[in-house]
């Protein structure tokens, strides 16, 4: 299967370091602790949701380095949606499912949230087996995807790429 040349121009341009590389609309946010990130989090995917065809799953694909804030972002996604258990990262396990609970977002008819960490992946293809194909094109879900990177040929069309950059121990640069 190749990759979705909508999803490879994307994911080239997050891969790069300038700024300029988004479209003209992207925006840049800089957070100064892990709850402005989740706060954050929740200000974007309400954004999101207003914006996006209801007919395919909401896919967000959250690219950076280890320690930037993506799974601090999930929390805040996660939060958002009114889940309220812990959401640790699934770097071992792959894939963790939540039921949404009270979302605070208005006209949120997502029922799930799926929260995949793709790090730890041996082949592509293994996302597979999770049944993510499924999973993309149920409308119910929102997917929130840690190294996008590793299943790139597997994206679908209607990706949303955000990039996460480590500037120091408390700061992050978010580009959305
Ligand atoms: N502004 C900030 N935004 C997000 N996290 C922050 C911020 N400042 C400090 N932190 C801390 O940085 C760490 C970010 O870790 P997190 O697990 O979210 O990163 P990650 O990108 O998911 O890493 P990995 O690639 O290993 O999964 C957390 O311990 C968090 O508390
Ligand atoms: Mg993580």
């Amino acid at each position: 299967m190749s990759i979705n040349p909508h999803v490879e121009k994307n994911l080239k341009c997050a891969q790069k370091k300038s700024v300029g590389c988004f479209s003209m609309r992207a925006r840049i946010f800089n957070t100064f602790s892990a709850q402005e990130t989740q706060k954050l989090a929740g200000d974007i995917l309400a954004g999101l949701i207003k914006d996006s065809p209801k007919d395919k799953a909401l896919v967000l694909a959250l690219m950076g380095d280890l320690g930037s804030g993506k799974t601090t972002f999930t929390q805040g996604i996660a939060k958002a949606l009114g889940i309220l258990g812990r959401v640790a990262s699934p770097t071992f396990v792959l894939m963790h499912r939540f039921k949404n609970q009270k979302s605070k977002i208005e006209q949120s008819n997502y029922n799930f949230l799926i929260h995949i960490d793709a790090y730890r992946l041996s082949k592509p293809e293994e996302i597979l087996e999770l049944g993510f194909q499924e999973i993309i094109s149920d409308p119910k879900n929102i997917v929130v995807i840690e190294w996008p990177e590793k299943i790139k040929n597997f994206l679908p069309k209607q990706t949303h790429f955000l990039k996460f950059k480590f500037i120091n121990e408390t700061q992050r640069e978010i580009k959305a």
